[in-house]
């Protein structure tokens, strides 16, 4: 027989869950003359079955009707289906501690707040001692912030050498141009890269040229086109942000930017750069959409991680009306316009694959290639031509 402080002192429980355990009958002590309590054998291995049954995960209340019945298996299995659940998620907590550690792949992390919150993603990866340049390149492009450097490298080292660094032709440069209800005077060009589009907007008017782009390399080899194209005089350059451009209210009668808006957002860049233009002043900006209500389920999938906000052109236009802009005109990019882009850079992959074995860039961009090589009947640029009302 045991006195309940030997009793506690067995089974490692205190004297107060012991008389709690006694109110919902699992032992039953008896009171002596000399008002102790005792408790039997009997009580002492119940006790202990009663703990192996706990850790199991059974509540008490279920350890309860366990002792007393015959085991319910429906009660077990529902109890394993919540443990497993609990282990999965503890484990989704484990593997984002070690990814954030360094350990993993921080990638599906990446995608998936980049879908439920772009705007608090960028906000936290900044708060990371990313500067908003590598931040939004984090976001779009390496997609990690453990391996972002070494993406980054590989990804410049790939396009380095590619005049073009999005979908787009001269040809349909000059369509868009002529699309334009006057000639330019002032053009703004964001995002302009290596200035594929900046020459040939100076060969089609007098206007000066204000290029801006981030990326400082770009903007040296643009300043050697517009020299050898002999309209340096015309064009200046910018290293800035689209997000934050240094330029007055009204500063210019016509903003050009092909293959850039998505970086901080379409419908952001409609409401932002509508102050940079004159009244009357037009924006063209090209833009990856749907062309269908119902894309197959593979490129859904390949698209909503790349470009979660991606949308059809009806769409975007409500947007940009909702923005105060009045839509001139809009038009697809053409499949030769396409071409100009990833064929050469499929050139390119082809020639770097062996050196840059294991370069999650290079296998990145080829997955984006293999798409494109499907063809462009569900998706594909459009160019639209906005009016400032
Ligand atoms: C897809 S490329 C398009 C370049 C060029 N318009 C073309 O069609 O070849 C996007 C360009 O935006 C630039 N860029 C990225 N983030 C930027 C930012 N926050 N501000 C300004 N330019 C940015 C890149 O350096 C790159 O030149």
């Amino acid at each position: 027989m045991y006195r309940i402080s030997e009793l506690a002192e067995q089974v490692g429980l205190s004297r107060s869950t012991l008389l709690y355990y006694e109110k919902l009958g699992l032992i039953a002590g008896k009171r002596l003359d000399n008002g102790y309590r005792i408790y039997s054998e009997r009580d002492l291995q119940r006790l202990r079955l009663l703990q192996q049954l706990q850790a199991g995960g059974l509540t008490l209340k279920e350890c309860q009707a366990c002792l007393e019945a015959k085991v319910d298996r429906d009660l077990l299995l529902n109890r394993m289906y919540q443990l497993d659940q609990e282990i999965a998620h503890k484990q989704q907590s484990r593997d984002l501690l070690a990814a954030m550690l360094g350990e993993s792949d921080m990638t599906a992390w990446h995608q998936s707040l980049e879908q439920t919150a772009p705007d608090a993603h960028l906000d936290w990866l900044m708060k990371q001692g990313f500067d908003e340049k590598q931040a939004l390149r984090l976001k779009w492009l390496s997609k990690d912030m453990n391996t972002h450097e070494q993406y980054m490298a590989d990804f410049n080292r790939i396009f380095q050498s590619l005049d073009r660094w999005g979908p787009g032709l001269e040809a349909e440069t000059i369509k868009a141009f002529g699309m334009l209800p006057s000639k330019p005077e002032s053009i703004l060009e964001i995002g302009c890269g290596q200035g594929i589009a900046t020459t040939v907007l100076a060969d089609q008017s007098d206007a000066v040229i204000t290029a801006v782009d981030n990326h400082e390399d770009a903007l040296s080899r643009l300043q050697e086109r517009a020299a050898e194209a002999g309209v340096e005089g015309r064009v200046v350059t910018q290293c800035a942000s689209m997000t934050d451009l240094p330029f007055s209210d009204g500063s210019f009668d016509t903003i050009w930017a092909e293959g850039c808006a998505y970086i901080m957002g379409v419908n952001n860049a409609f409401n932002q750069w509508r102050r940079l233009l004159k009244d009357g002043g037009v924006l063209v900006l090209s833009d990856l959409v749907w062309h269908t209500d119902n894309p197959s389920a593979e490129r859904k999938a390949f698209w909503s991680k790349e470009y979660p906000d991606m949308t059809t052109v009806d769409e975007r236009i409500k947007q940009a009306q909702a923005a105060g802009y009045e839509v001139l005109k809009h038009f697809t990019l053409s499949d030769e316009a396409w071409q100009a882009y990833f064929l050469p850079l499929q050139q390119r992959v082809n020639e770097l694959k062996e050196a840059m074995a294991g370069s999650q860039a290079i296998k990145d961009i080829q997955t984006e290639l293999d798409i494109y090589h499907q063809g462009f009947e569900l998706f594909g640029y459009q160019v639209f031509i906005l009016q400032k009302r």
